[in-house]
């Protein structure tokens, strides 16, 4: 058999891990969920998810892939089989494997068919900074045309999706290997300066009320009384946040764990990826987007709420701030900052697409090694197998309303329900004292022996939360959206 393509350098597949999981989620969701949820109120769930489910999933999920991996296999089908083969007959382990090939399948359609039309809007946004395309506009016109334009929204899109073509298809380490090798270092600079930038901003319109250290005020004060009355809700956004960005629930880092050697450490490089995604995440992400709008309130909040006093400002900011924020409230303040306004705007949308790039890269690959492995499609032909299902795929997001937000419940409630089967099967039917000796097969450290009754006990009762209202939410969204259609 021929050799299965492996990581080439260490410190190439920790930069692949960390691109991976730093994405979208870190410079747009994560900003949006605190804002959104009491500021420093969100913190205090979002650590405790973290600690709790987000560090012993990753282990979880970097153990199955290296495990699969061993045996030639880099998605979850074949690997859910092997490992609950531990402790069940054929039969029964086949239907854990085809439950985790199945969820697998369909995040990794689902999710990066619209995450690659964000992405593409970033490219897009990038090059109108750059030129000054929405200066002097109204910002929220310019991108309904923008979104309606659909030859320019193809091709900002296209231009995308056949780069991640290009090095899916170069493979492993001779393909995404050497890109993230670029890209990361660059994504890292690029959200140092505008961090800096911003902090070195102060009060840019010359009023002491609105500051960016404001900005930070506000997502940073905790607000304990927020907590208390909204403590459901607050922790399943945390928990949702800390699976959507760290990339679990996937299949992703099992994939990209699968081309590890049998004996690679997993305990030390699961635990700096969390450490890179949380750096890039609360650090950087939590500084530069929130802190702008604040800085510029006067400029971008409606008048009206601007009277009613700088509570009802920041209340208006919260509520407003997500991805529609980023295309069209951001752009009014690159305006304001004049011609520096084009250099940092085309620096923060390019951000965005390059963290959106590494994400959807590893997406990207999982389905062109269930193809090439399970299937055995050669990997250059399965790459455009692949884009043309994301092309597909990606068509509602173009042309049906309210589609992305019907997707996004979908893939809430997916990710904590493969985080349990994760569980379920990694721990449990493999065996808890023999994913506790994978773990540590190799490793650089030694994982705490509480640990072990985290990973068994308390993060599949903790992942109820998060399971319970994920699918409410779904039955929701889902149950209201006939008469969505039949309103378009
Ligand atoms: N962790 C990614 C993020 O924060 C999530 C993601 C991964 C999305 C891969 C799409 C593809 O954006």
């Amino acid at each position: 058999m021929e050799q299965r393509d492996r990581w080439a350098t260490k410190i190439g597949l920790i930069l692949a891990m960390a691109g991976n999981a730093i994405g979208l989620g870190n410079f747009v969701r994560f900003p949006t969920q605190v804002a959104g949820n009491g500021g420093g109120a969100f913190m205090v769930p979002y650590f405790a998810a973290l600690f709790l489910l987000g560090i012993p999933v990753m282990w979880v999920e970097w153990v199955q892939g290296r495990y699969g991996g061993k045996y030639g296999h880099g998605t979850l089908g074949p690997t859910f089989y092997l490992m609950a083969r531990e402790s069940l007959k054929p039969k029964s382990a086949l239907i854990f494997g085809l439950i985790g090939g199945a969820l697998a399948f369909a995040t990794t359609t689902l999710l990066n068919s619209y995450y690659l039309h964000l992405i593409g809007w970033s490219a897009a946004y990038s090059w109108f900074s750059i030129t000054g395309a929405y200066f002097g506009k109204n910002t929220a016109e310019f991108f309904g045309n923008y979104l309606t334009n659909h030859a320019q929204v193809f091709l900002f899109w296209g231009i995308t999706v056949v780069l991640l073509g290009i090095a899916v298809g170069q493979g492993v380490s001779k393909g995404i290997e050497r890109w993230v090798k670029v890209m990361m270092p660059l994504l890292y600079v690029f959200a140092i300066i505008l961090v800096i930038y911003v902090f070195a901003l102060g009060s840019p319109l010359g009023d002491p009320n609105w500051s960016t250290i404001k900005g930070f005020e506000f997502i940073w004060s905790p607000n304990w009384s927020y907590l208390r009355e909204h403590l459901y809700e607050v922790l399943l956004a945390a928990s949702g946040q800390i699976f959507f960005t760290l990339s679990l629930g996937m299949g992703i880092i099992q994939n990209y764990a699968s081309y590890l050697g049998p004996d690679d450490d997993v305990a030390l490089s699961g635990l700096a990826t969390v450490s890179l995604n949380e750096f890039a995440e609360v650090v950087l992400g939590g500084s530069i987007a929130v802190p702008l709008a604040v800085a510029y309130a006067p400029k971008i909040v409606p008048p009206e709420v601007l009277a009613q006093g700088s509570t009802e400002t920041l209340n208006w900011i919260a509520g407003e701030f997500g991805l529609g924020f980023s295309y069209t409230s951001l752009p009014n303040i690159f305006v304001e900052m004049g011609t520096a306004g084009r250099f940092f705007g085309a620096l923060w949308f390019l951000l965005l697409w390059f963290a959106g790039f590494t994400s959807a890269i590893a997406m990207y690959n999982y389905l062109t090694a269930l193809l090439e492995e399970d299937l055995n499609i050669k990997r250059s032909t399965g790459t455009w197998i692949v884009f043309a299902l994301y092309f597909i795929l990606g068509l509602p997001v173009v042309y049906i309303d309210g589609y992305l937000d019907q997707v996004d419940a979908w893939i809430s409630f997916q990710l904590a329900l493969l985080a349990l089967f994760d569980i379920i099967v990694a721990v449990w039917l493999f065996k808890p004292d023999n994913f506790w000796e994978e773990l540590h097969r190799g490793a650089y450290i030694r994982v705490p022996g509480f640990y072990k009754w985290i990973t068994m006990i308390v993060a599949p009762i903790f992942l109820i939360f998060p399971l319970a209202g994920t699918f409410t939410d779904l039955i929701g969204k889902t149950l209201g959206w006939p008469a969505r259609i039949a309103i378009l």
